[in-house]
């Protein structure tokens, strides 16, 4: 028996958020990106004079695609970000990176606090871990509320969702008009694959969520994400509790 045993170990960086940088890989994110880039210039010049565009930014790899293409040209689009209270101590990193690298401020909300305060009061620290209602009674205090009054007077808004994301988001079209908030709904990076979120991270030297880098795609609440197995789906880490059919915290939904 020879000597040499090999090990299988888990990689222990994360191999999709440094993909080769291929010629081919370059030019889709250069057309992609151009593409993403028009259809924000066009809703700048429907909605943008009057303030009523702005964007939704949770700081994950694909909104700091989008950071990164609205501030480094400069596109009159307000950014917003909904701080739920429980976000991990990495997002609050990058949030102050970002105000650094960009010289700016970001908008963020915050839940209104009597009601966060009768939720744990009632239901206790961690109720989102009981049941879904819970956990979606938490998200509508912490999130869905704080977005009502994000998007008040706003026309139209910006998200960095993609179709590939989740069987909730497959057939997600570039724009839409989101009837559960009644106004538009622009979804640049829709037909973005996650590589090349990735492939444009590292062209531009977009800062990141450090997380990233540990095997969390996706990030939420730190106490309703963890990092994914090599093979599992992009947004298992969320809710991971939960059957996948069930996993939006509301921000999302279809009126219906
Ligand atoms: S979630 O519904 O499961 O939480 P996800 O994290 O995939 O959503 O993010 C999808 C999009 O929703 C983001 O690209 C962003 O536009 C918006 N979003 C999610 N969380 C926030 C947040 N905390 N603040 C602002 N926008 C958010
Ligand atoms: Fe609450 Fe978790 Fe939803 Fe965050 S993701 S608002 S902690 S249930």
């Amino acid at each position: 028996m020879s000597g040499a045993v090999t090990l299988l170990r888990a990689p222990t960086t994360n191999p999709a958020t440094r993909p080769e940088l291929t010629d081919a890989l370059r030019a889709s994110v250069e057309a992609k990106s151009a593409t993403a880039l028009a259809l924000l210039r066009a809703a700048v010049d429907e909605f943008g004079a009057a303030g009523e565009l702005t964007f939704a930014n949770s700081f994950g790899a694909e909104d700091m695609v989008l950071t990164d293409l609205i501030l480094r040209e400069n596109l009159p689009i307000e950014i917003f970000s909904l701080d739920t209270g429980r976000l991990p101590a990495e997002t609050y990193a990058l949030i102050g990176d970002v105000e650094k690298r960009y010289a700016t401020r970001l908008k963020v909300f915050f839940p209104q606090s009597d009601a966060v305060e009768t939720f744990v009061r009632t239901h206790g620290m961690n109720a989102f871990y009981d049941s879904v209602e819970l956990r979606k009674a938490c998200c509508f205090v912490r999130k869905v509320e704080p977005l009502r009054r994000a998007l008040a007077g706003k026309k139209a808004w910006v998200t960095g969702l993609r179709a590939a994301q989740s069987t909730t988001r497959s057939g997600l079209p570039l724009r839409e008009f989101d009837e559960g908030n009644g106004l538009v709904k622009l979804n640049p990076l829709s037909d973005w694959s996650e590589t090349e979120v990735w492939a444009y991270i590292r062209l531009h030297d977009v800062p990141y969520n450090a997380l990233h880098d540990q095997f969390y795609p996706s990030i939420g609440c730190a106490p309703c994400t963890r990092a994914i197995a090599v093979g599992e789906d992009v947004r298992a880490g969320r809710w991971w509790w939960e059957d996948p059919a069930s996993k939006e915290c509301g921000l999302h939904v279809k009126k219906g």
